[in-house]
């Protein structure tokens, strides 16, 4: 099928790429020319495991090709998914105007028959607002032409780091539709992935993509609250994830303790649903809670430091992953900007590593820290290690020769990578999230 793809970001230039190499023509448009100008280069600007050969071998065939015009692309093609940022406004709401804009530009630019399906996140009855806004920019110019077109949802569930994955094999493909045709279109359009199609109306499928992540974060919200029980009372967390995550009701999933979530989607969609709820009616308390045990997890994790090397003034902090999650380059909302922020704040000296994200850190945090190029720089002279993102890499360090590079020989783990027993055996004055020492 002939399909536009309009924004680039991670959603967009992912789902771009998987089309193009399911065998569809797809046009990927995008606003930032020298983004567009990278991309037909080949040139990728985001780390996404797989993505940048993805998109060359679908670039060489002539499957996949980029621009800045919405006009061209549209004319050519069937389906439209709508893939632009809804960032979060200043009070938690989401911002739809990108959403709009395109929305208008697509209505222009319908020369036959479209299925404009939204992908971007969106709060429910945004849905509503797109067919209104193309209906009336359609049929402007004063010309009678019949504009045929029909709307859908289509959330995505892609996790940065696994992405091309989550989009090959996904769990389920939601799509929110009203008409037979729209339904056709894009079963036909998923039929090679073989997967599970959960076929609804377009609000049930606008609040499946909000109840997920917020059902995802609250998982993680619970499991660092049972976290601070277990240290009040002397359990351990790894214990009683295992115990309850077996239950096949309760899942094994996301019931990692630590220094809680960031990124781009669970702070934003959290915020998103909770405004869209309250305009509704429905004052979301419940996911308020979620948000502050999330926020307060920052806090926990500079106790612990505390706990450990008594004042922090004129403290070396070593810290080990920026990202907010392994396996990407993403510092978005990552906990460790808030928790190097209020231990400069603190007057602690700060160097830290992470295996990708140090470019993107740079741009993000405040000046002064002593960036490293690997965990035992970072730990050469640090008055204490704190571990703020699983990295693989972190799992298997050369712990003797930490312990003497460290000023005291002192560990927080913000993501339970280590066996605290092992490394109490070792020497270390460690301490986990939630964990038995
Ligand atoms: C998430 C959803 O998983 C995905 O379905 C949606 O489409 C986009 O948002 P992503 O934000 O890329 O994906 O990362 P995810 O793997 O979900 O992790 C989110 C955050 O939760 C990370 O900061 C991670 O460190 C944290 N996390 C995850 C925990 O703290 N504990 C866990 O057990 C799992």
């Amino acid at each position: 099928m002939n399909i536009t793809v309009i924004g680039t970001g991670y959603v967009g230039l992912v789902t771009g790429a998987c089309f193009a190499d399911l065998g569809n023509r797809v046009y990927c448009v995008d606003n930032n020319r020298k983004k567009i100008e990278s991309l037909k280069k080949g040139k990728i600007t985001i780390y996404e495991p797989g993505l940048k050969e993805m998109v060359r071998r679908n670039i060489r065939d002539g499957r996949i090709s980029f621009s800045t015009s919405i006009k061209t692309s549209v004319k050519k093609s069937e389906i439209i998914f709508i893939c632009v940022g809804t960032p979060s406004k200043e009070n938690g709401e989401a911002d739809l105007l990108a959403l709009e804009n395109v929305s208008r530009e697509i209505a222009k630019n319908i020369n036959s028959y479209k299925l404009i399906v939204e992908k971007s996140t969106v709060p429910v009855e945004t849905g509503e607002w797109v067919k209104k806004t193309i209906k009336t920019f359609s049929a402007g110019g004063g010309k009678k032409r019949k504009i045929r077109f029909d709307i859908a949802s289509n959330p995505e569930f892609l996790r940065e780091g696994s992405a091309i994955e989550d989009f090959m094999h996904p769990d389920r493909i939601v799509i929110g539709v009203e008409s037979r045709k729209a339904k056709k279109i894009l079963s036909n359009l998923y039929k090679p992935l073989n997967a599970p199609i959960v076929v609804t109306d377009i609000k049930s499928a606008e609040i499946i993509k909000h109840a997920s992540n917020s059902f995802l974060a609250t998982k993680i919200s619970f499991i660092n609250a049972i976290s601070s029980i277990c240290e009040k009372a002397g359990a351990d967390i790894k214990e009683v994830a295992k115990g309850i995550g077996l239950d096949k009701r309760i899942g094994k999933g996301f019931l990692n303790a630590g220094a809680g979530f960031g990124g781009s989607c669970f702070p934003k969609d959290l915020s998103a649903f909770i405004h869209i709820a309250e305009k509704l009616g429905y004052k979301f308390d419940f996911l308020e809670e979620v948000k502050r045990i999330n926020e307060e997890q920052k806090d926990v994790i500079i106790d612990k430091i505390l706990k450990l090397i008594w004042n922090i003034p004129g403290k070396t902090i070593g810290i080990l992953g920026l990202s907010f999650k392994p396996n990407t380059d993403d510092i978005r909302n990552a906990p460790s900007i808030d928790i190097i922020n209020r231990l400069i704040t603190q007057g602690a000296r700060i160097k830290a590593y992470d295996p990708k994200a140090m470019e993107k850190s740079r741009g993000v945090l405040q000046k002064g820290i002593t960036y490293c190029k690997d965990a035992y720089d970072v730990a050469r002279g640090s008055d204490c290690l704190v571990i703020l993102t699983g990295w693989n890499e972190f799992k298997e360090l050369d712990f003797r020769r930490l312990k003497k590079l460290l000023k005291q020989p002192t560990i927080v783990d913000g993501r339970n990578i280590y066996d605290p027993k092992m490394m109490k055996k070792m020497g270390f004055v460690y301490t986990g999230v939630g964990r038995k020492v």
